[in-house]
């Protein structure tokens, strides 16, 4: 898939945002990625070097941060065709144990990070009669594990708001997508893991033990996703919006009994 000549923007330096990054960069397209974790920026700069991916500083559950990185990126660009919001945060509880300030915390990221890049884009997108909206959402948008009450709220309402996006947006020629993931390897499953595991377990058990949940009996790569992503972005998807994609090994069409 070819996209020469094609701006994307992408949100989140690490996992499944700097994958996609580096393949839409490898199509062709001019990408500028965002983190705000400084290590994660590094690695991202060295694994992009020779590709047209520039790094940027981003908050992107700060609006005033989001309107700078837009307004940057447009200093040295005519107009974004694409959009991959893949900046995310986990949090974990309850209705007992989710806390007021955990369920914004993970609202303002997953969310409203969400909705702010696409809001501060959309000008320069809408005008072009083309372009492409990613959500990263998650299998948990459909149906979820014990305790993931705040994280699972925002992956159902990222699913809402790319149907609600796609149906506005479509006399534009701009379609909006969202891809549910199930366990993908990243720096955030492995968080999740070490943090499940216990200070007696061992992290890689774990994400067998994860992987072995899914009907495919393992889990999923970073770069199987930016394949979907890629091909959400091309014209081969030009009649595809408002629609999630499950990327899951067939965890959510097994019932495990
Ligand atoms: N890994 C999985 O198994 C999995 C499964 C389903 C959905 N997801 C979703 O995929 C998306 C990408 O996650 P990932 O697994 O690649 O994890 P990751 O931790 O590698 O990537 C998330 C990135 O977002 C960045 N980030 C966090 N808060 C930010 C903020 N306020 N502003 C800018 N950047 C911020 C982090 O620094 C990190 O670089 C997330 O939305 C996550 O919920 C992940």
């Amino acid at each position: 898939m070819e996209f020469t000549g094609k701006v994307a923007l992408v949100t989140g330096s690490s996992g499944m945002g700097l994958a996609a990054a580096l393949r839409l960069a490898r199509g062709g397209a001019r990408v500028h990625l965002c983190g705000i974790d400084e290590a994660a920026d590094d690695a991202a700069r060295a694994a992009s070097r020779g590709l047209a991916v520039t790094l940027h500083r981003c908050n992107v559950a700060d609006e005033a941060e989001v309107s700078a990185w837009v307004e940057t990126v447009m200093q040295t660009e005519t107009g974004i065709d694409i959009l991959v919001n893949a900046a995310g945060i986990q949090t974990y509880g309850s209705l007992d144990t989710t806390t007021i300030a955990d369920w914004d915390r993970v609202m303002a990221v997953n969310l409203r990070g969400s909705f702010l890049t696409s809001h501060f884009v959309w000008p320069h997108m809408k005008g072009r009669g083309a372009g492409s909206i990613i959500h990263i959402s998650s299998v948990q948008g459909h149906t979820n594990q014990y305790g993931v009450l705040g994280y699972a709220t925002t992956k159902g309402a990222v699913h809402a708001m790319t149907r609600a996006m796609a149906v506005d947006c479509a006399k534009h020629g701009v379609r909006v997508n969202s891809i549910s993931p199930g366990s993908i390897r990243t720096p955030l499953l492995e968080y999740g893991a070490t943090q499940l595991a216990g200070p007696d377990g061992r992290m890689e058990d774990m994400l067998a033990t994860f992987g072995a949940a899914h009907p495919v009996g393992r889990v999923g790569t970073v770069e199987e996703v930016a394949e979907l992503v890629a091909y959400l972005c091309s014209d081969l998807a030009a009649f595809t919006t408002g629609a999630d994609f499950r990327i899951d090994g067939g965890l959510t069409a097994y019932i495990g009994v």
